[in-house]
């Protein structure tokens, strides 16, 4: 079996190769290092050439509205006219637990995944999508994203991250088991507050930062699962929050 990972090597990406590689699974890794332009179409057709399935953990720099859904939704219309051509039979995307749903979906990146999920889902090529929660190795840089002049403002609405090991694990199952249509929720095995998340984890990593705890929007607890998904069984690394 040959697989193309789309952002072979990013953060998911990287550690995904390296476990389908031990399994005997050849990958071609498929990102803008490898000379592959997903956008452009540069390389595509030669590095999709003999592929079973693609494993979609592309990401974007772009946090607004456009750029998200042009960069999410080209990339899909791209992979899915080359990887028709080449006999690709499999197309696995990484979304996020939640995009979409409440307030959630006025997130200019989060339209850019519901973007990524729709084109797949109508997509020729069969398609899975994998939603996870944040990664729990996520945290310090989702506290980076909600300081505003030096304080962290969090809303006191659910969180639930999951271990990254756990959301490769579940891609690799989706790689060597296919259930092509099928939609799969991935999140942690505890539920906290943002605030308390994010104080603990300060205060764990010796940074001073205030949190200030501000409203949150009750309907703004889009970001855990809703119906039936695969809980991890790793815990956060830091012990002592507060469970929701
Ligand atoms: N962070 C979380 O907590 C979380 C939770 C759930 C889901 N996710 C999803 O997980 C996915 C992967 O995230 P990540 O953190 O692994 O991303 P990342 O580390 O930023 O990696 C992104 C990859 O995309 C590649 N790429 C970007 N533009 C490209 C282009 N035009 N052509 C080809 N390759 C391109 C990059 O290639 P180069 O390295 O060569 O530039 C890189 O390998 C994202 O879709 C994200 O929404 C993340």
């Amino acid at each position: 079996m040959k697989v193309f990972i789309a952002g072979g090597r990013g953060r998911v990406g990287s550690p995904l190769a390296d476990t389908l590689e031990a399994k005997g699974i050849e990958v071609v890794s498929g990102g803008l290092e490898d000379g592959i332009d997903v956008i452009s179409g540069k390389g595509l057709a030669e590095a999709l050439a003999g592929v079973d399935t693609i494993v979609n953990v592309l990401n974007t720099p772009r946090f607004d509205a456009e750029g998200a859904i042009s960069f999410f939704e080209g990339s899909i219309n791209n992979l899915t006219a080359e990887g028709e051509r080449a006999g690709v039979r499999h197309h696995i995307v990484l979304s996020i637990v939640g995009v979409g749903e409440g307030d959630a979906s006025e997130i200019g990146y989060y339209l850019g995944k519901v973007a990524q999920e729709k084109a797949v889902r109508s997509a020729s090529i069969p398609a899975t999508i994998i939603r996870a929660t944040q990664f729990q190795s996520y945290i310090p840089a989702l506290i980076d994203q909600h300081t505003v002049d030096g304080k962290v403002l969090a809303p006191r609405t659910f969180i639930q991250p999951v271990e990254l090991a756990e959301v490769i694990d579940l891609l690799a199952e989706a790689v060597t088991t296919p259930k092509p249509g099928s939609e799969v929720e991935i999140a942690g095995p505890d539920r906290f507050y943002h605030d308390d998340l994010f104080r603990a984890t300060l205060a764990h990593r010796g940074d001073h930062r205030d949190v200030v705890t501000v409203d949150g929007n009750e309907l703004l607890e889009a970001m855990i699962p809703r119906g039936a998904y695969r809980r991890g069984t790793v815990r956060y690394p830091i012990p002592g929050i507060p469970i929701a």
